[in-house]
């Protein structure tokens, strides 16, 4: 008998249902039918709150009595409680003293890694690896469900391309194309192929929409921008995610054309659901519903009122729809079938996670005693934050033989300096909710042991983070202190530069503290801080090579330390285990393989400076920095310190030319473009290959280049290995003023290379 298969598409969006997944659904409904027709109003309501709790409060709106709430059946959900034993309490009260014994859904903010901690997002994209970041994902989901968490508000996907804007440390860069690939591998990690095993978590993708274009960098702020510019540079990634499956999304705090995200229909209803055809739950961020009152559109009850309109589900934290939104049904403002509408897209995604057939799934004290913070995964997390490190810089030693600075040699006295070399709590970087500060491995215990016997380490400190003593407080929150040196500045220069003089080679570990990046830590300075500078320079004067070890959560301007310094390694902020994966590379057990995934620029002043940005009608002749009447400025060049896909290695690649299958190409034809790469160093290096592509003439103006493709290849020495990339008019495509997603015929530029400046370009002319 033949076999049949019943697909459904649905005509708004691109979801597929199989067979299976429509009885899956279909038994969903009926479970959520009958348990909905028990539900009073207040109890539907209840569903759509998520009130404040747990160890990290942000944000402003407090909560008490949180355990009667449950009982009365005015809870969905809670966020950020640690521990398997407080959850299943919690857990235990909603389905043992509520009326009808609604399991709640946990949630996290699990950004990178829960125990084990995993680099900040912004490193872990520099490792272009999807492998290794699904790879973390799945990690991350394996410890926090085997300690009670179910949801995580993970990943963010923000497109970010000012650094004054602190969270660009938790969003993958500048790019829509690398951004969409992390977020489908995040998404994958977390979820799996089953959400309701034990050890998968549903994912929340953030913010929805635009809050990395913030204007000013300074955060929560308005932005703007054309549709055109949304849907191909910013949206990309919130739609991957949604592609990819997401459970859940976050709106965000900002306001998109003149309306807030939380209440805006447009973004909420006509492009996530009716577009892309996303079928989970919409929470709001952080009292996000509240913050509308200072937004200026309306009191408690009339922006609780817009927010459910627009389709958001959940309230996180300001219990505005706990307290408004009966008052509004009576008033006719809303209708039953909106409350109805949300409270069963909460109650799938409890149904989804498996919680009505058992709400303590999560909640198996074993796993968490031997499936958090193991070995195994420790090792894994420091395997990974090397692949996020990248090498900036790494020339000969101005008195040496002519070798490069780094990797160091084991023997002889290092003297390791700088506020951030022995300390632990910054290590995991912004948002790690569940680290164990404690347990992070230092830049000094991670030197100490990975150097063995023959290498003598110095330590001393050299400055304080910052000068201002109050500035180095609001950098150090959330228990992640630098313990501020209370010793005069040049007393605790002298030390160190004591120890300087007594070394043969001097790793400076200095930058940016944890919380100068994450939420509410905008910069309006981009430079490493001044009195670090200056133990630098101080460090420079002693004629000792110097490494500086770059501890940063955002693209910095790095200018005068390109110029000054004989090598630079960027590490972010590593996780746990970052203090050892500093320490494999800085000694060349690993070879550095990172490519950054944001342009850094010279100055602020350049900001936001991005690769993939508009030619203009006034573009630079080539090899210029000024001209009179063209688009530029006169005190610095258009160009970035480093930029974006750059990033070397203690070994160098050549690339060959490109070959192209076929220059002249029509509709559905793929374009196969290949070029060799050979590693023409000494020891085996990873490296990314990266494949651009310019539409020179449109509709509209397009970028002067696009990420279309990657490859990380590893080489050993001599070795050449020929990349490929096959392109199709897919690759092509665009949304044009019209916002129709298509591809237009005529030349294209082919670009391929080791970063997006310095690349090799053919030409094809592809016609309809
Ligand atoms: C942040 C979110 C986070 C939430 C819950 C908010 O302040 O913007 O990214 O998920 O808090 O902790």
């Amino acid at each position: 008998m033949k076999q049949v298969i019943v697909i459904l598409i649905f005509l708004n969006g691109f979801s597929v249902q199989t067979k299976a997944q429509v009885a899956v659904d279909a038994k969903m409904k009926v479970f959520i039918d009958a348990l909905m027709k028990k539900m009073t109003v207040d109890e539907k309501i209840g569903q759509l709150n998520l009130p404040g709790s747990g160890d990290i409060v942000t944000g402003q709106a407090a909560n008490s009595d949180i355990g009667k709430k449950i009982k009365e059946g005015k809870v969905g959900g809670l966020f950020n409680i640690k521990s398997v034993e407080k959850i299943k309490a919690v857990q235990k009260v909603a389905v043992e003293e509520s009326r009808l014994k609604i399991p709640l859904i946990f949630g996290m903010d699990v950004i990178h890694g829960y125990q084990t901690v995993f680099p900040i997002p912004l490193g872990l994209s520099c490792s272009w690896d999807m492998q290794l970041i699904e790879r973390s994902a799945r990690i991350a989901a394996v410890e926090a469900s085997a300690d009670g968490i179910n949801w995580t508000f993970s990943p963010m996907v923000d497109i970010a391309r000012d650094p004054r804007w602190g969270r660009i440390a938790e969003g993958s860069g500048e790019d829509a194309y690398l951004g969409s690939q992390i977020a489908r591998a995040m998404v994958k990690g977390y979820q799996g192929n089953n959400l309701s095993l034990n050890n998968t978590i549903m994912s929340c993708v953030k913010h929805y929409a635009l809050y990395g274009a913030a204007e000013a960098g300074r955060d929560y702020n308005t932005t703007d921008m054309s549709r055109y510019r949304m849907y191909n540079e910013y949206f990309p990634p919130y739609q991957a995610a949604v592609d990819a499956g997401a459970g859940s999304v976050m709106a965000s705090f900002n306001d998109v054309d003149g309306i807030p995200a939380t209440a805006n229909k447009w973004l909420m209803t006509t492009v996530l659901r009716n577009q892309w055809g996303f079928n989970g739950f919409v929470v709001t961020d952080y009292t996000g519903i509240n913050e509308m009152i200072d937004h200026g559109i309306g009191d408690l009850k009339t922006v609780s009122a817009k927010a459910l309109q627009a389709g958001i589900n959940m309230d996180m934290v300001g219990e505005g729809f706990l307290l408004t939104l009966k008052q509004s049904l009576k008033e006719g403002k809303i209708t039953m079938q909106m409350i109805d509408a949300a409270c069963r897209r909460i109650l799938e995604a409890k149904y989804k996670l498996g919680l009505f057939d058992d709400p303590y799934r999560y909640c198996d004290e074993q796993r968490s005693k031997t499936e958090v913070f193991t070995a195994a995964h420790r090792k894994i997390a420091r395997e990974t934050a090397a692949q996020s490190f990248v090498l900036l810089k790494n020339s000969p030693m101005r008195t040496g033989n002519g070798a490069p600075v780094l990797p160091l040699k084991r023997s002889g006295t290092i003297a390791l300096i700088g506020p951030m070399a022995d300390n632990k709590e910054n290590m995991p970087g912004t948002w790690s909710v569940a680290a164990e500060f404690d347990k992070a491995i230092s830049v000094l215990t991670g030197l100490k042991e990975v150097a063995g016997n023959n290498v003598n380490i110095l330590h001393a400190r050299g400055s304080n983070l910052d000068a201002d003593s109050l500035f180095e407080e609001r950098a150090g929150m959330f228990g992640k202190s630098l313990r501020r040196d209370s010793r005069p500045a040049d007393v605790i220069l002298k030390e160190a530069l004591a120890i300087a003089n007594q070394s043969d080679v001097i790793v400076a570990v200095l930058g940016e503290s944890a919380e100068m990046t994450g939420e509410s830590s905008s910069r309006s300075s981009i430079e490493i801080p001044q009195v670090q500078k200056e133990l630098l320079q101080a460090l420079l004067n002693t004629g000792k090579p110097v490494i500086l070890v770059l501890f940063t959560g955002r693209p910095l301007a790095l200018k005068w330390e390109n110029e000054q310094v004989p090598a630079i390694l960027n590490v972010w902020f590593g996780g746990s285990e970052a203090g050892y994966a500093i320490a494999d590379v800085l000694f060349g057990d690993v070879n550095p393989s990172g490519k950054l995934s944001t342009s850094f620029p010279q100055n602020i002043g350049q900001v936001p400076l991005f690769y993939n940005h508009k030619n203009t009608g006034r573009p630079l002749a080539d090899g210029q920095w000024f001209q009179k009447f063209r688009s530029n400025y006169l005190d610095v060049s258009n160009e970035p310190v480093y930029p974006f896909g750059f990033g070397l290695s203690y070994t160098s690649f050549s690339y060959s030319n490109i070959k192209l299958s076929n220059t002249a190409l029509k509709g559905n034809q793929t374009l196969t473009t290949s070029v060799t790469v050979t590693n023409t160093g000494n020891v085996t290096g990873k490296e990314v290959v990266q494949l651009y592509i310019r539409d020179v003439v449109g509709s509209v103006t397009r970028p002067v280049k696009e990420l279309k493709g990657f490859q990380k290849i590893e080489l050993k020495p001599g070795e050449s290995k020929t990349v490929s990339f096959r392109i199709t008019v897919n690759d092509l495509k665009f949304y044009n003023y019209d916002l129709k997603y298509d591809w237009e015929p005529g030349e294209f530029q082919i670009m391929i290379g080791t970063n997006s400046r310095d690349v090799k370009m053919e030409k094809v002319n592809w016609q309809k």
